[in-house]
C-alpha cells in the first residue's frame, strides 16, 4: 500500500478544510441538548463504571463495533484515505473516532454529526502531535539530547495544551521504540538507544500529555508506540521483520513501553513488525498476556495504520475475516483505518470466532477514556475557537520552544575555540539549509507551519550585533533528482537553485574570502528521516562535499552546522572541519536557538542520545554491547574487530562538549561492600576548569562482572544535570541500590546476584572514571 509522509499534514490541512466546508454546512445543525449519553457537570470517574455499563447495554452490536472503528478525515497522512465515506459512517454510528481532523470549528461540525446518532456517543479525536502541535519542538530524538526530563515534560505540556485547544483528545505520543540502527528513518521521532532512559523519557511524556487528571482543558490522552519492538527492524529498512529473543526484549526493548504503562499511559499502538514470528497486531502473548495480565494496563489498544489489513501481506490470514479475527482475539481493541472489525465484526461473532463479551470490553475500554476526557459531560470541550487563538503558539509557547531547542544542541567539536563567535566582523552564512524553514521543523511536525519557523540565516541576522552578516547557498541540498521529486510529493520543500554546482560554490568561496568566519549549515532535507525514510548510507547528501572541501581550503575559520534526522557518519568532517553543532531538526525556534548557542548566549549542554558511527559498516554500534569471548584486542588479530575499521563508534553514547571544560575527580564509593536492603554512595566531584559558565550531564554508567548470563560492558543508571560557573566544583552524590543492579537472570527472574561490579562516572560513556564495589549474598 502506497504511504505518504507525515510531512503532508501541513499541506493537506487546508485542502481537507477546502473540501470538508461546504459539505458540513449542508447538514441539519443539531441542538447538543438532552443527549442519552450525556451527562452534566465534570467528569467524574466513580460515576463511570455504571455510566459507561448503562450506555454498553443500550448498544446495537453495529454501534459497539463503529466505537472500535478509527477512520482518517480526508486529511489522509501515511496512507491513502480507504474509506470516503467517514461523515455518513459518522451519521450512521459505524464509526466512533477519527484523526487526522483538528481546528476547534472542523471538530465541532465532525462532533455535530456524531450528536444526531441514536445514542449521541461523542467522537474521539486523534492525531500525530509528535513534537510539538503547532508551536513545533526538536524531533524527538534531538529534544532527547537535552537530559532534562523537567523540558521533556513541559514540551510535551505545551503540545498536549495547544491539541487540547484546537479540538484535539488524544495524541499518537510517545514513540519510546529503542533503536541500535541509525539507518532506521524513524530514529529521529524516538529517544535513542538506552532503555534505562527510554524508561525515563517515557515517564516525563505520558506525565506532560495527560497531566494528574484527564479530563482537564491542557490534557489529552498519550498513546505509547509502537508496541513493541519496532526500532529493532532488520537493517534499518522501515516496517521490516524483527527477530528477537524474549532475554532482548524483557532486557533491553520493553520496559519503556511499560514504563508509560506504570505512568498510566491511556492507550498503545501495536507496531507493524512481528513479534516472535506473529504481527504485533495478532500477537495474544503480546496485547494480552504481558500488556494485560503482567502488566496491568487498563486503557484500550489501538492499531497502526491499517495493521490489521497489513496482516495479509505478513501471511497469517487469507483474508479481513481472519485476520480481524486474530486482532480481536490477541486483545486489540481499536481498528485504526482498516474498517475491519466494522465490515468482518458481525459474522465473527456469529461464527464464534469472538464473544460479545470481547467485543463489550474493548467498547468499554473506549467509552471509558471519552468519559474521562469529560466528553459526555460536553462533546464540544475542546472546540472552542477563542481558546485556540489565546493558547495556540502564544509568547510563552516559544519562548519554551526556544529554550529547549537551544538545550537540544550538541556540541561535536570546537577546535581553538573558534565558537563562541563574536558579534563583530563579517560572517559568511553559506548552506543550502541556512537559508531554510521548511526543514527546520523536521518531519512529523504534523500541524505545523514551516511558513512561522525561525531560518538559521534570520537567527544569525537577529542576533549578530555589529557583526556583517552574508549569505551565499553554495549548494542544493540534494542532486539526486529521482529523490527530490519523492520528497517534495510527500510533503517536502526542495527548491533548486538552477545554477551549476560550481556556479554556486564558487558564489559561496567568494562569499567566505570577504568574511571572517563561515558558518555552512549542511545535512538533510527533513524527508531523509521519519517513517518510510530509512537510508543505506549516512553521509551528508554527496553532492554538499564540495562545498564543504571548497570552504576548508579558502583557510577561514568555519563552523559546520548540522541539520538531520539520523546519527550522520562524519568521519571524514571530524578529520577536517575545526567545529561542529548537531542541531537536529529544532522546530519553529531553530534558528533563534542556534544563533543563542553560536553567539554564546547559551553554552551548549547536549549529549547524544544515540551513537554516531565511523562508517554504516559498524552498524549496529550502542554502548552497551556484550564482551564477547574475545573482547577488541588490537595485538591480537583473532578478536572481535575489523580489518578496516575500530570497533567503537566516532561520538559515544553521552557524548557532547561545551564551550568550557568539565574536569572529573575523586569517584569514591563509600563501602567495598553492598549490603542486600541497603546502598552505596558515589561520589564525584565536577570542576568547570574552562572559561566560561556551563551546564555537563554528569553520568553514571554500570558493570556487572559476573553473571548468570552475559552482561553489557556498561549499563546507564544515573545522571545528573548541573550548572557550573567557570572556576566552580562540585561534588555529586548518587545512591546505588541492589535494585540498580537487577536484571533478567537465567531463569528469566528479575534479581540481582551478588558478586563484583564497576561503578563509571564520566561526561560521556567512554571517557570515565570507575570504581568497584562487591554485592554481598543476601
Ligand atoms: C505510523 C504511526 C502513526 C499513524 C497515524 C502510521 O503510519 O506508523 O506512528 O501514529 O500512522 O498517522
Amino acid at each position: 500500500m502506497m504511504k505518504l509522509s507525515p510531512t503532508l499534514y501541513a499541506g493537506l490541512i487546508a485542502i481537507s478544510l477546502c473540501w470538508s466546508m461546504p459539505a458540513m454546512a449542508q447538514l441539519p445543525k443539531t441542538k447538543i441538548i438532552n443527549t442519552n449519553a450525556r451527562m452534566r457537570g465534570t467528569p467524574d470517574y466513580a460515576g463511570m463504571n455504571t455510566f459507561v455499563s448503562n450506555l454498553l447495554a443500550k448498544m446495537t452490536l453495529e454501534e459497539k463495533l463503529g466505537q472500535l472503528n478509527l477512520l482518517t478525515s480526508d486529511m489522509d497522512v501515511t496512507g491513502p484515505s480507504i474509506r470516503a465515506s467517514y461523515k455518513q459512517d459518522i451519521l450512521a454510528g459505524r464509526c466512533g473516532n477519527i484523526f487526522n481532523a483538528y481546528t476547534p470549528q472542523y471538530t465541532r461540525q465532525l462532533q455535530e454529526l456524531a450528536m444526531q446518532t441514536r445514542l449521541k456517543i461523542p467522537l474521539l479525536f486523534g492525531f500525530d502531535v509528535i513534537h510539538g502541535h503547532k508551536t513545533i519542538f526538536p524531533i524527538p530524538l534531538g529534544e532527547a539530547c537535552s537530559w532534562d526530563m523537567a523540558l521533556l515534560e513541559k514540551s510535551a505540556h505545551i503540545a498536549a495544551t495547544e491539541a487540547a485547544a484546537d479540538g484535539l483528545h488524544w495524541t499518537y505520543s510517545p514513540m519510546v521504540d529503542i533503536a541500535r540502527d541509525p539507518r532506521w528513518g524513524r530514529v529521529s521521532e524516538g529517544v535513542g538507544e538506552d532503555t534505562w532512559y527510554g524508561v525515563q523519557v517515557a515517564k516525563a511524556k505520558v506525565k506532560g500529555y495527560q497531566g494528574t487528571t484527564l479530563g482537564a482543558n491542557d490534557a489529552v490522552l498519550a498513546c505509547v508506540k509502537h508496541f513493541a519492538l519496532y526500532g529493532a527492524v532488520e537493517a534499518g529498512r522501515d516496517y521490516n521483520t524483527v527477530d528477537m529473543s524474549r532475554r532482548m526484549m524483557y532486557q533491553y526493548y520493553l520496559p519503556p513501553y511499560k514504563a508509560a504503562v506504570d505512568a498510566g499511559v491511556a492507550s498503545v499502538m501495536t507496531s507493524f513488525n512481528e513479534v516472535d514470528g506473529i504481527p504485533a497486531t495478532a500477537n495474544k502473548w503480546l496485547m494480552t498476556d504481558l500488556l494485560r495480565n503482567e502488566w496491568g494496563f487498563k486503557g484500550f489498544v489501538v492499531t497502526d495504520y491499517t495493521a490489521i489489513n497489513e496482516m495479509l501481506n505478513h501471511g497469517v490470514g487469507k483474508n479481513n475475516y481472519d485476520v480481524g479475527g486474530l486482532a480481536l482475539n490477541a486483545g486489540v481493541d481499536m481498528d485504526m483505518q482498516g474498517s475491519v472489525y466494522i465490515s468482518e465484526g458481525k459474522k465473527l461473532l456469529d461464527d464464534k470466532k469472538i464473544s460479545l463479551a470481547q467485543i463489550n470490553t474493548a467498547v468499554t475500554r473506549v467509552l471509558e477514556a471519552k468519559y474521562k476526557l469529560g466528553l459526555f459531560s460536553d462533546p464540544y470541550k475542546f472546540s472552542d475557537s477563542l481558546r485556540a487563538q489565546k493558547e495556540i503558539m502564544s509568547t510563552a509557547n516559544l519562548e519554551a520552544a526556544r529554550n529547549i531547542a537551544k538545550h537540544a544542541i550538541v556540541l561535536l567539536k570546537n577546535e581553538q575555540q573558534i565558537l563562541p563567535l563574536k558579534k563583530s566582523g563579517t560572517i559568511a552564512v553559506v548552506g543550502p539549509l541556512a537559508d531554510d524553514q521548511r526543514d527546520m521543523i523536521g518531519s512529523w511536525s504534523a500541524a505545523g507551519d514551516w511558513h512561522k519557523a525561525v531560518s538559521i540565516l534570520d537567527g544569525i541576522k537577529a542576533q549578530a550585533g555589529n557583526a556583517t552578516v552574508l549569505y551565499a547557498k553554495g549548494a542544493n541540498v540534494l542532486s539526486d533528482t529521482v529523490l527530490i521529486k519523492k520528497l517534495n510529493a510527500t510533503g517536502g520543500n526542495i527548491v533548486l537553485d538552477d545554477r551549476t554546482p560550481n556556479a554556486l560554490i564558487a558564489e559561496a568561496v567568494a562569499t567566505a574570502q570577504k568574511a571572517d568566519v563561515v558558518v555552512l549549515a549542511l545535512g538533510e532535507t527533513c524527508g531523509m528521516s521519519g517513517e518510510a525514510a530509512s537510508r543505506s548510507n549516512l553521509d551528508i547528501p554527496d553532492n554538499q562535499r564540495p562545498l564543504l572541501e571548497a570552504l576548508l581550503k579558502t583557510g577561514k575559520p568555519l563552523v559546520l552546522l548540522l541539520s538531520n534526522g539520523h546519527p550522520l557518519t562524519l568521519t571524514w568532517e571530524d578529520a577536517h572541519v575545526p567545529a561542529i553543532l548537531e542541531t537536529w531538526f529544532l522546530g519553529t525556534e531553530a534558528g533563534h536557538a542556534i544563533a543563542d548557542v553560536l553567539f554564546g548566549a547559551y553554552n551548549p549542554s547536549g549529549k547524544l542520545t544515540m551513537s554516531f558511527p565511523r562508517v554504516v559498516g559498524q552498524i549496529p554500534v550502542y554502548y552497551n554491547h556484550k564482551n564477547t569471548g574475545r573482547p577488541f584486542n588490537d595485538a591480537n588479530k583473532y578478536s572481535s574487530k575489523y580489518l578496516d575499521v575500530a570497533n567503537d563508534p566516532l561520538y559515544p553514547f553521552g557524548y557532547g562538549l561545551s564551550y568550557t571544560k568539565f574536569d572529573y575527580s575523586n569517584l569514591k564509593v563509600d563501602a567495598a561492600q553492598l549490603v542486600p536492603g541497603k546502598s552505596l554512595n558515589v561520589s564525584v566531584t565536577v570542576t568547570n576548569s574552562g572559561n566560561f559558565d556551563g551546564e555537563e550531564v554528569v553520568q553514571l554508567y554500570l558493570r556487572d562482572l559476573v553473571g548468570s548470563v552475559t552482561r553489557p560492558v556498561k549499563e546507564l543508571k544515573g545522571f545528573r544535570k548541573l550548572l557550573l560557573h567557570k572556576g566552580e566544583s562540585q561534588t555529586l552524590h548518587f545512591t546505588i541500590t541492589p535494585e540498580d543492579l537487577k536484571f533478567y537472570d537465567k531463569d528469566m527472574h528479575w534479581t540481582s546476584e551478588p558478586g563484583d561490579f564497576t561503578v563509571f562516572v564520566g561526561g560521556n560513556s567512554r571517557d570515565v572514571l570507575s570504581a568497584d564495589f562487591t554485592l554481598l549474598e543476601k
